[in-house]
């Protein structure tokens, strides 16, 4: 294995044309406060391919950048003081109301804060728009960097969020608004989203989320789910990659420990690539790349990076 790993780089390097994606995941939340401009500037600074970041809408209809469906008492401050309880959903709260916000640390003394400790503080950092994204990467005058961008909506829960058409509609927008729907590629675990996206965008990529865990699966080998949009594997010969490529997925994005060898092959086989979440251990990332992986989606692209020879 110490060997294979010495040779990632050549082994990458000897075949460009499956050029391997690198993502930030959330802009790289190991290390800067997540899902903020700051922190996407740092990551492109860093040379990654891809940024992964998390949407949501307001209540006047602006996409903004956020992983949970309301206000994330971990990381949020209001006039310099942490927001305590139940919080509000960005649905209810308008931009103007949410750019009150400062996102810039992880609250102490939480378990957040033990799980992502090298994280820097930046305070005074703000809830970006979707749009602020897209304008600093062109500002940058980068126009390779690609965005992995997922839509935040929940079946179960459906009052949090707007639904999945208005989403996509307003997402699809943004995106050939600004001319990057050739860079993109919209993720969701809600698959309805995608399909969406598939009708009314079918030149942007979409990639199809994964869990398969006791606490927070969002599908059922054996049944339906809530989730899956109708492409339930039960209906694919029981084969989750089938169902995937059945719903016109471009990209599977499984949570890594779900992931098998053999199933990465098989994915492939039907012209799928693999790019599992999150990976942060060196060398987690080094037996998901023997195994063939397309990329990675890291919490720290740093390490991501030294794995990578580059
Ligand atoms: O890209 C997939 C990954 O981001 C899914 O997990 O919860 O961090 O959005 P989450
Ligand atoms: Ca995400």
């Amino acid at each position: 294995m110490r060997l294979f790993a010495l040779l990632i780089p050549l082994i990458l390097a000897a075949f460009p044309a499956a050029a391997f994606d690198l993502q930030a995941h959330r802009g790289g939340r190991a290390l800067w406060p997540e899902n903020t401009l700051p922190a996407f500037e740092r990551a492109l600074d860093l040379g990654v391919d891809t940024l992964e970041l998390d949407t949501g809408v307001t209540k006047d209809g602006v996409l903004i950048i956020a992983h949970d469906r309301h206000i994330d008492a971990n990381l949020t401050r209001r006039d310099g003081k942490w927001v305590e309880g139940p919080q509000p959903t960005w649905r209810s709260l308008t931009l103007a109301e949410v750019r009150t916000l400062d996102v810039g640390r992880i609250r102490p003394d939480t378990p957040y804060a033990q799980r992502f400790a090298r994280q820097m503080a930046m305070d005074g950092t703000s809830v970006p728009t979707l749009a602020a994204l897209f304008d600093l990467v062109k500002k940058r005058g980068d126009s390779k960097v690609r965005f992995n961008i997922e839509t935040k909506i929940d079946p179960t829960n459906p009052s949090d969020s707007v639904d999945p058409e208005t989403f996509a509609n307003l997402l699809v927008k943004q995106v050939r608004d600004a001319g990057l729907a050739d860079r993109v590629t919209i993720q969701s675990f809600d698959w309805r989203t995608l399909q969406v996206v598939r009708r009314i965008a079918p030149e942007i990529a979409t990639a199809y989320l994964t869990i398969i865990d006791p606490e927070e699966s969002n599908l059922s080998m054996t049944g339906e789910s809530l989730w899956t949009a109708g492409f339930d594997p039960v209906r694919h010969g029981g084969s989750l990659p089938a169902a995937i490529k059945a719903a016109g997925g471009t990209v599977w994005s499984p949570y890594h420990l779900n992931l098998t060898p053999e199933v990465v092959k098989e994915a492939q086989a039907l012209g799928l690539k693999v790019i599992p979440w999150t990976v942060n251990d060196a060398a987690d990332m080094k037996r998901l790349i023997g195994w063939g992986v397309d990329g990675l989606i890291t919490d720290d692209p740093v390490t991501g990076r030294q794995v990578l020879g580059r």
